[in-house]
This record gives structure tokens, C-alpha cells and sequence, in this order.
């Protein structure tokens, strides 16, 4: 298969497969991918958001959502970004909807990385990506609901001109950054 080098920078290496949307960026042997381009299966996908939803401040168990049912919402209608190790294992997942072309908000609903993926600067190629796909996709604003005492996924957010906008329910702020 090959691969067009798009560019390098800080270490990471942006590549698009040609006729395909699944290109990657890779460092330190992680790559981003696009689900379900990367070949990672539906029950792998299933399989790491239970994982990596421990890791929330709210289990997804704890916001009583159905599992399969959400991982079924997200493979269908939602955008999701994968960090894959070396070895193929899903270490972090970002998803988020782009679909609403009436009021052109995107929404972030799923940020988690495995503790080996944090500070690595994989989150803010995550938040870069997510941004541009937006973009892309005709969005004009980008909301996320984030709990008040995550400070670390605030700073995140706040680094990429995000602000809280509201307050929301459960301990959570919106948080929104304008596109245009
Ligand atoms: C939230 C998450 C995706 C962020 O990824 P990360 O790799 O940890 O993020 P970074 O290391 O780039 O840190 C983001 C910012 O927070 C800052 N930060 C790190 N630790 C912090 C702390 N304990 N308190 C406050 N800010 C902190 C960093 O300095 C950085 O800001 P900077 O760019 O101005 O230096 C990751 O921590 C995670 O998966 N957490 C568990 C799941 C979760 O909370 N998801 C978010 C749901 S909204």
C-alpha cells in the first residue's frame, strides 16, 4: 500500500494512503487513525471504550449509558480517532458528531488515553485533528461537556482556545470554541 509523506514536524509524521481517508500520523511508534479505516474491528472499538471509559471522571457505566448501543451511535454517525500502539493495541480514543448541518455545532463526546499516552503531546494531535476535521466537515462550533474538576482535561481544551460557556448538569461545564 503505499503512502504519501504529507510532512514532518516535532517528531511525528503526517501520511495519506492514496485513494483512501485513512491516513495517519505517527510518533514513538503510536499512530492516529480513523475508525473504521483503520481495520480495527467494531468488537475491539466496543472492547476499548469500556476500557478507556474507566478512565473518565464519569464511567460511562456511572452516566448509565448502554454500552453497545453508544458504540453502536459512535461507528455510525460519530467521527472516532484512534491511538494505536506499536503492537496494534487501541491506547486512546477521541469521538465526536459532525453531522448537525442545521446548527453546525460539533460535539465532543468521548477523550480518553491510556496513562502511557498522556503527556505525550498525542492529546493536542488529537485536539488538532478533531479541530480540522470539523472544519471540514462544514462545523462552525465545537462543544464538549467537561467535569469541573478536571482540571487537566480544562487546560486541554482552554490551550486550544476553548471557553466554558454554560454550566451543564452532573458537576460539568460546556465548553465551546468558535471555528470561523
Ligand atoms: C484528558 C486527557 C485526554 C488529556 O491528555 P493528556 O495527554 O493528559 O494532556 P496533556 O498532557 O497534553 O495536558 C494537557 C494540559 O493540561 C496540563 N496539565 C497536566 N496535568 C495537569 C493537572 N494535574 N492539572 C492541571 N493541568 C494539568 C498540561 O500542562 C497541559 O497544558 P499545557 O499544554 O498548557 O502545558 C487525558 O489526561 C485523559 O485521557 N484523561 C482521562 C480521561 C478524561 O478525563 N477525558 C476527558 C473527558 S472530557
Amino acid at each position: 500500500m503505499a503512502y504519501y509523506v504529507l510532512f514532518h514536524t516535532k517528531g511525528w509524521m503526517v501520511s495519506l494512503c492514496e485513494g483512501k481517508r485513512d491516513w495517519q500520523m505517527m510518533c514513538d511508534g503510536y499512530r492516529i487513525v480513523k475508525y473504521p479505516a483503520s481495520g480495527v474491528s467494531f468488537a475491539a472499538l466496543k472492547a476499548a471504550l469500556e476500557r478507556l471509559g474507566e478512565y473518565l471522571p464519569y464511567t460511562l457505566a456511572e452516566q448509565k449509558i448502554d454500552l453497545d448501543e453508544y458504540a453502536r451511535k459512535l461507528a455510525n454517525h460519530a467521527c472516532v480517532d484512534l491511538v494505536l500502539s506499536a503492537d496494534g493495541r487501541v491506547v486512546g480514543i477521541q469521538a465526536y458528531y459532525t453531522n448537525d448541518t442545521v446548527t453546525r455545532k460539533a460535539y465532543a463526546t468521548f477523550f480518553s488515553l491510556e496513562p502511557e499516552c498522556r503527556g505525550t503531546g498525542i492529546a493536542k494531535r488529537m485536539m488538532r485533528l478533531l479541530m480540522d476535521t470539523a472544519k471540514a466537515n462544514g462545523m462552525s462550533v465545537i462543544e464538549g461537556n467537561v467535569a469541573k474538576n478536571n482540571a487537566r482535561a480544562r487546560a486541554l481544551y482552554e490551550g486550544f482556545g476553548f471557553a466554558v460557556t454554560a454550566e451543564a448538569s452532573g458537576e460539568k461545564v460546556v465548553m465551546s470554541q468558535r471555528l470561523e
